[in-house]
């Protein structure tokens, strides 16, 4: 074997892992996905071609091994310890004034971090590389879990310097945007679906085939160094002496450590970051469940120690629970804009992730059924961020003997008229259409909503009020509104009628896709209504189009086409769109563009590598030709134009088999067609 493979491969591995961090821990590719693949072929060929030089830490081991009978157990060389909880201002005080107190100083300087909610792990680096990681277990004693861990990404399999031996404690879990496609997979496949991000970051580690954990994207970030007495560790001169400059250091060695991480002074600090990060917290890409202080100063954490499990330097400051306990009152039906028939739990009010909750949605029947909810339950109410609350499950060992289950009305509870439903679908439905109050109160809150005709003011209560009056029947009566009609309305001043009235007014101007939009055709939602309106250009060209012409624009399948001309055929729909165009409601036309009958409608074109024309340009003439040119290549896609230097674009294109043009041949279909 020749001194040069050994050198490949070395460079191949160090190349790789580097692109890895890149990718997954700074989210700032340099290379393509295509070079990516290229490397990474060929470091897999050398290594089936020379056995002998395949290591457990090469980046090719990062898909999963074998699986396992077992994890073997992992004594910890320091314990994995536990942190004190404070759950509000007070208790935090009390924490700083203990620490000052045993420190002798008024103000202390803190390290402050998210607390992740995840799962604990440590990993052990030995000369640098990645030598075994293991679960906290039960803070002495976990489970070794190493060759999962190998799979996770954004874990280096190598550290940037060959430290001689060092254990980096930290937290595994899912992203959120990870658990989202989780779920979304598992729900396609019929599997079982997870309760949250850190259910499924706990059950995709723990799996005894490390495959699978390797198809499940998990995410880590350090957050300490644990044994670090090891005395080689003499040769390096030890760890930086304050916990800020560690994590700096660990993130120095290619670990992934939070972004969110700050040093701060004192008490007034530490409650500054709580704000701080509660306020973030929905928009974070992961769960977290606090924030967690730590005393900055090393030497002043060894003074401060330990009781029993917990240290006396650190606390975490948690956040509201966001799942409680309480009862289910009731459950009602809600009728939706379409008239789907949604129940929904009314709840003795809980106080549940920072917000009092007195109603969830039960989704549908099917789901209600699946958990067996009964009225008079004792239920888990979870809220997550800004998502709606939802109920979790029942807890069915404390149901009373009188919990009634809910039975789906067979009328409307709005209007009276039937409940229907679809063989394929799992939502009942109102029968009763716009004649349905609770359905046009729908109806007029989605045409007056910030994304269609965007009237300001009109809102729940204001539609609730004209419905119930009879003020308001469809959405052009709201063109007919007057002082007068208004004066009469509850909470509504002279001022706020003349605001209305004024928003009302200006939405008169508006867009064709917003006005389709706002018609609240079913499945037609804002990208199609979108679409729509480019491709036809006027709204008569798009009411005479039959469900075939329908079909030629992109995202209209027989399902929408046949949606959209069941909506026109009521007469009574006609006459609404007729009523609103004469009370004013209008938008800029594009009569004379007729896309549907360009030479390249209906194409979609993706433009890659460099081009002698201009992208712009060239991006123009397509759309002049009525093509849409879109960023990613997919099964949608009819034509790749790849010029010089394209990159993963083309490999997508030739794997998913989609024509590539190259220059010359685009040049050549632009002529013809113009
Ligand atoms: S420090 C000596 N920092 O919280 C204390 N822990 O209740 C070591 N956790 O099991 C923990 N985020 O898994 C620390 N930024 C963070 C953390 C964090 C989450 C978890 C950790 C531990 C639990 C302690």
């Amino acid at each position: 074997m020749s001194a040069s493979v050994v050198k490949r491969i070395a460079h191949l591995r160090a190349e790789i892992e580097k692109h890895n961090h890149q990718y997954y821990v700074l989210d700032d590719p340099l290379i393509s996905d295509a070079e990516f693949d290229v490397m990474f072929r060929e470091l897999q060929t050398l290594e089936v071609q020379y056995p002998d030089l395949a290591t457990a830490d090469s980046p090719t081991q990062r898909v999963g091994a074998a699986p396992l009978k077992s994890f073997a157990e992992v004594v910890h060389r320091t314990p994995m310890l536990s942190l004190n909880n404070a759950f509000n201002d007070e208790e935090v005080r009390a924490f700083d004034a203990r620490v000052c107190e045993t420190l002798g100083v008024t103000v202390v300087e803190y390290a402050v971090e998210p607390k992740f909610d995840g799962l604990a792990i440590t990993l052990t680096y030995r000369d640098g590389m990645f030598a075994q990681g293991a679960t906290r277990g039960d803070g002495s004693m976990g489970e070794d879990v190493t060759q999962n861990l190998r799979t996770v990404r954004t874990i280096p399999l190598r550290l940037e310097k060959p430290v001689p031996f060092i254990e980096i404690r930290g937290e595994v879990l899912m992203f959120k945007r990870d658990f989202a496609a989780l779920n979304r997979q598992q729900s396609d496949r019929g599997d079982k679906m997870f309760a949250n991000p850190r259910n499924a970051a706990a059950g995709s580690l723990r799996q005894l085939d490390s495959r699978i954990t390797a198809s499940r994207h998990l995410s880590f970030f350090a957050y300490g160094a644990g044994a670090v007495e090891d005395s080689s560790l003499v040769e390096w001169n030890g760890l930086p002496d304050t916990h800020g400059a560690q994590m700096e250091w660990l993130q120095k060695l290619g670990l992934p450590v939070p972004q969110e991480r700050r040093v701060v002074r004192g008490v007034d600090g530490l409650l500054a970051y709580y704000h701080e990060i509660s306020e973030q917290r929905s928009k974070l890409p992961y769960d977290i469940d606090g924030v967690v202080y730590k005393v900055n100063g090393i030497a002043q954490q060894k003074r401060l120690g330990y009781v029993s499990r917990a240290p006396r330097f650190a606390i975490a400051h948690k956040f509201p629970a966001e799942e409680a306990h309480t009862t289910v009152l009731d459950i009602e039906v809600q009728v939706g804009r379409t008239g789907v028939l949604t129940p929904v739990a009314r709840l003795a009010p809980v106080f549940v992730g920072g917000v009092t909750v007195t109603n969830a949605t039960l989704h549908n029947e099917e789901e209600l059924r699946r958990k067996d909810i009964r009225i008079g339950d004792t239920v888990i109410v979870r809220r997550a961020g800004d998502v709606i609350p939802e109920v979790v499950r029942a807890l069915v060992e404390r149901r009373p003997a009188d919990a009634r289950e809910f039975v789906m009305p067979c009328i409307c509870p709005s209007c009276g008229a039937h409940v229907t439903k679809l063989p394929d679908e799992a939502a009942w439905r109102c029968s009763g259409g716009l004649f349905c109050p609770a359905q046009r109160k729908q109806a007029l809150l989605h045409f007056a909503s910030r994304r269609a005709l965007d009237i300001e003011g009109l809102g729940d209560k204001l539609v609730e009020q004209l419905v119930d009056q009879q003020l308001v029947h469809t959405p052009a009566d709201i063109y007919k509104l007057d002082l007068a009609m208004l004066a009469n309305l509850e909470r509504m001043g002279e001022k706020s009628a003349h605001n209305l009235l004024g928003a009302i007014e200006h939405s008169k101007q508006t867009t064709l896709a917003r006005f389709i939009y706002a018609l609240g055709i079913r499945n037609v939602g804002e990208t199609t209504a979108k679409e729509l309106a480019r491709h036809f250009g006027t709204l008569d060209n798009f009411i005479a189009a039959d469900e075939a012409r329908l079909q030629h624009v992109p995202d209209v399948g027989p399902v929408v086409a046949q949606c959209i001309t069941a909506f026109f055929a009521e007469q009574h729909n006609c006459e609404v769109v007729a009523q609103l165009r004469a009370s004013g409601v209008s938008w800029a036309e594009h009569e004379g563009l007729q896309v549907e009958v360009l030479p390249l409608s209906g194409k979609t074109f993706v433009l890659t590598g460099t081009l002698s024309i201009n992208r712009d340009e060239a991006k123009e003439r397509l759309e002049k030709l009525g093509a849409k040119v879109s960023g990613s290549v997919s099964k949608k896609t009819d034509y790749v134009v790849a010029g010089a230097e394209a990159g993963s674009k083309l490999s997508k294109a030739q794997e998913l088999k989609v024509e590539v043009l190259d220059e010359q041949q685009f040049l050549q279909l632009l002529k013809e067609n113009s």
